[in-house]
């Protein structure tokens, strides 16, 4: 079997790489040691037009742009063709609107990543595979689930993700044992990066806080939610990418779970002007669980931003708009 655990001089392919994650990504493999003469290779369609991820990249890095779409799997051949790696972010990452877009969800999340697998398994040179998943995958559940748990995906976004990392799981014995693959299955990412996404719950709670727009809360409040920061959902790929414990492995990447009046909490008192709608019944997509993120961290990767640090430092980076921010050091 082989094993990918080295990282000098790597061409490393990066799906969606001028998205939320993918931004930050690509500066971390840009600035890491442990990637030094590396290649990354951006593959992006570019439909949010999120074009300031591709600027002020880190001159450390050697970067190359490929544009192109999931769907046009020859092209996915072409970027991939000289490649050590793969890491595949990209996709329509929006779980509630997919409830009302289950068939471009399909062709885009998991028919892409199925072109992203055989453009894989087509070049002579790729080795990883690290899938970007969702902890949304598991569904409804009661207690804490981990990776051993029943998944029962309620979105068509967390129903295709979940038939990717099947995919995924399934490309060893593909490509006899040349490609291997990791899922990693995140929480709600939050927090800053260069390609910022602001629809998800800490980031609409603390932005729209900010402005004074008003958000909405369904239900009690009471949900639990897994969360990651987006700094420490970069770390966990550049660690799967340097550990081969990881080959073969669906993974947890969670900093912490939290209820959504947990968050509340945190964001009222930096941003007053925060307006609160509490509306009564389920929404789609507002599930409530808790995941556990231990194996990961088992094998050695530490998050080290949690939600308060992440809402602090938005207070900060919004100073006009945030009460006086109390000086706590991210990531310390
Ligand atoms: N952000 C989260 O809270 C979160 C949580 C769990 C899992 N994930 C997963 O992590 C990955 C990255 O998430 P993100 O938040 O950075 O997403 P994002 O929406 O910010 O970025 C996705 C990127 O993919 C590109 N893209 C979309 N469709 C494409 C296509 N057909 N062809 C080529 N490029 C295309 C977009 O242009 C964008 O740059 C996704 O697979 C997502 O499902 C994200």
């Amino acid at each position: 079997m082989h094993s990918v655990g080295v990282s000098h001089g790597l061409k490393i392919l990066v799906t969606g790489g001028a998205g939320y994650i993918g931004s930050q990504l690509i500066r971390d493999l840009g600035e890491d040691p442990r990637f030094a003469g590396s290649q990354v290779v951006i593959y992006d369609s570019m439909r949010d037009e999120r074009f300031q991820s591709l600027m002020h990249l880190p001159e450390s890095g050697r970067y190359d742009f490929h544009y192109g779409d999931l769907q046009d799997a020859d092209e996915l051949i072409a970027a991939a063709q000289d490649c050590d790696v793969i890491v595949h972010l990209a996709a329509l990452t929006n779980a509630v609107v997919s409830f009302g877009r289950a068939e471009e969800t399909e062709e885009v999340n998991y028919n892409g990543t199925e072109n992203v697998l055989a453009a894989a398994d087509r070049s002579p040179t790729v080795r990883r595979v690290i899938y970007a998943s969702t902890c949304s995958v598991y569904g409804e559940t009661s207690g804490c689930v981990d990776e051993r748990s029943e998944c029962h995906p309620e979105s068509p976004y967390a129903r295709f993700k979940l038939q990717g990392e099947r995919s995924v799981q399934a490309l060893s014995g593909r490509t006899f044992g040349r490609v291997l693959g990791t899922s990693l299955r995140l929480g709600t990412v939050f927090g800053l990066s260069p390609g910022l996404r602001v629809h998800t719950v800490v980031n609409i709670f603390a932005l729209h806080g900010a402005l004074g727009m008003p958000i909405t809360v369904f239900g009690t409040g009471d949900q639990y939610r897994p969360f990651v920061h987006v700094r420490d959902a970069s770390s966990a790929f550049l660690f799967a990418l340097t550990t081969p414990e990881t080959q073969e492995l669906v993974l947890n990447v969670v900093g912490e779970n939290a209820t959504v009046n947990q968050i509340l909490s945190y964001v009222k008192p930096r941003f007053p002007k925060l307006k609160v709608r509490r509306e009564p019944g389920r929404h789609l997509n507002q599930l409530s669980y808790e995941v556990d993120g231990s194996a990961l961290r088992q094998l050695g990767w530490q998050p080290v931003i949690n939600v308060q640090d992440g809402i602090e430092e938005f207070a900060r980076l919004c100073s006009p708009f945030a009460t006086q921010t109390s000086g706590v050091v991210i990531g310390g």
